[in-house]
């Protein structure tokens, strides 16, 4: 028996529909299906934070997000982040501070760093390790990132809240 649904995301801005199995997760139909493969599979159990997505504004482990449960939802992965082809602040910031190594984790961590930015513009160096406190990194020590997210906090200041 087929027991295919139909579903409806926001991904980046762009209406998608597809069919999904009941047990498809959200990470499975973004790097498998429609080849988003800046959301990156870690742990697959959501331990590890790499496959962090924005869900309606909010971080979620997409590996634990089943697909059916974001049916009619806005979606924003790393991709969604780019603007005219470049880097938004929060990844021109962490480059600059050294904080991105082997940039497994980088993408998941923007992600936590803008939901952050979008409630507190100036956060406290303990709210910026709490709210990145799902995401791991295996190489940096997180001082480097914790560093990149207060110099985003200022480009962004600077912008008037503009990411690109
Ligand atoms: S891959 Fe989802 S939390 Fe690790
Ligand atoms: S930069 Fe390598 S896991 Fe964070």
């Amino acid at each position: 028996m087929d027991n295919k649904r139909r579903i409806e995301l926001r991904v980046n801005g762009t209406m998608r529909q597809l069919e999904v199995e009941p047990n498809t997760t959200l990470l499975e139909v973004l790097r498998d299906e429609m080849r988003l493969t800046g959301t990156k599979r870690g742990c697959d159990q959501g331990h590890c934070g790499a496959c962090t997505v924005l869900l309606n504004g909010a971080p979620v482990n997409a590996c634990l997000v089943l697909a059916p449960m974001a049916d009619g939802k806005d979606v924003e992965t790393i991709e969604g982040l780019e603007s005219s082809g470049g880097m938004s602040a929060i990844q021109s910031a962490l480059v600059e501070e050294g904080a991105v190594q082997c940039g497994f984790c980088t993408p998941g961590m923007v992600l936590s760093a803008k939901a952050l930015l979008a409630e507190k513009p100036e956060p406290s160096r303990l709210e910026i390790l709490e709210a990145l406190s799902g995401n791991l990194c295996r190489c940096t020590g997180y001082e480097r990132i914790v560093a990149g997210v207060q110099k985003a906090a200022g480009l962004l200041k600077g912008r008037g809240g503009r990411h690109d």
